[in-house]
């Protein structure tokens, strides 16, 4: 097999899409003949676990407690996405230490298992974990919606990744927009604005329009691809993952804790 790519998926504001763009980009990967692993690293409410109709037993509290290891704890969705519980219910988990944050990223990367992508879903806002895993994570997703206060957080957050942290692959990915043109539009604008006073550029890759039918989906537990597969979200998330598949693979990531590091040596020594 080639190599892992490890996206992290962020927005800033809550409630922009981020777990809808995790699970359906997720479900397009494996409908394109890859194998694909979410880590719900959102420990909120409405979690990826949840969104793709998933109970499961064990979780993140009970790999960081010692019991279960990561591939114990991981189930796979009806659509065939591997999917990492994260602790959601326990409250001292919301904000994870760094320690505990480094411990889970520790953990993955001596997990085996054969995987061609893990996304990665984060949590609202910029707290320390979610910058530890945007740090260790090879490509950035930032989730942006088209109103002032998704744009401000989405600008707040790359200009802590981007200059802070000095971090690379940084893509914009605008959500609920009317068209693929308004998207890259959007994408246009915070792009000057990052260039202009981060002297940073962002990437794009794809926009994922507004679709009515998300929410019914999502009472139905399905992703787009399967409860609305003509419609035009999913064909977005198809896109989305179509163009993601065209960049070049990254063999280190630019942070210093890595997802997966020991598996992708391993797996060159070997090849
Ligand atoms: N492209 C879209 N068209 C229509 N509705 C959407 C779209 N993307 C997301 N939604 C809806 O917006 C709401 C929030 O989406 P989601 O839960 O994915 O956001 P989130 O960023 O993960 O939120 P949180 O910060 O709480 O984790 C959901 O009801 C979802 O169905
Ligand atoms: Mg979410």
């Amino acid at each position: 097999m080639g190599h892992i790519n490890v996206i992290g998926v962020a927005s800033g504001k809550g409630g922009v899409g981020k777990t809808s763009i995790s699970v359906n980009l997720a479900v397009s990967l494996v409908r394109r003949g890859h194998k694909v692993m979410i880590f719900d690293a959102d420990l909120g409410l409405a979690n990826a676990q949840i969104a793709m109709g998933c109970p499961t037993e064990y979780n993140l509290s009970h790999v960081l407690a010692g019991q279960k290891s990561l591939s114990e704890i991981a189930v796979t969705s009806q659509e065939g996405v591997r999917l990492i519980p994260g602790a959601s219910g326990m409250q001292h988990m919301a904000s994870l230490s760094i320690e505990e944050s480094a411990a889970i990223v520790r953990a993955f990367s001596s997990m085996r298992e054969e995987i061609d992508y893990l996304i990665v879903d984060v949590a609202a806002g910029l707290s320390r974990s979610v910058v530890t895993f945007m740090q260790a994570v090879q490509r950035r997703f930032i989730v942006v919606k088209d109103e002032p206060s998704s744009i401000a957080d989405a600008y707040g957050t790359i200009k802590v990744l981007a200059r802070e942290c000095a971090l690379d692959e940084i893509y914009l990915i605008p959500n609920m927009v009317e068209s693929q043109a308004a998207g890259e539009n959007l994408y246009r604008r915070l792009r000057d604005v990052c260039y202009k006073f981060l002297g940073k550029s962002v990437g794009y890759l794809h926009s994922v329009t507004f679709d009515e039918n998300m929410i019914n989906a999502s009472r139905a537990y399905k992703s787009m691809l399967e409860y609305a597969p003509r419609g035009n979200s999913a064909r977005d998330f198809m896109g989305l993952a179509q163009s993601l598949e065209t960049l070049p693979p990254l063999t280190r990531v630019s942070g210093d804790i890595q997802f997966f590091v020991d598996r992708m040596v391993a797996n060159r020594l070997g090849s």
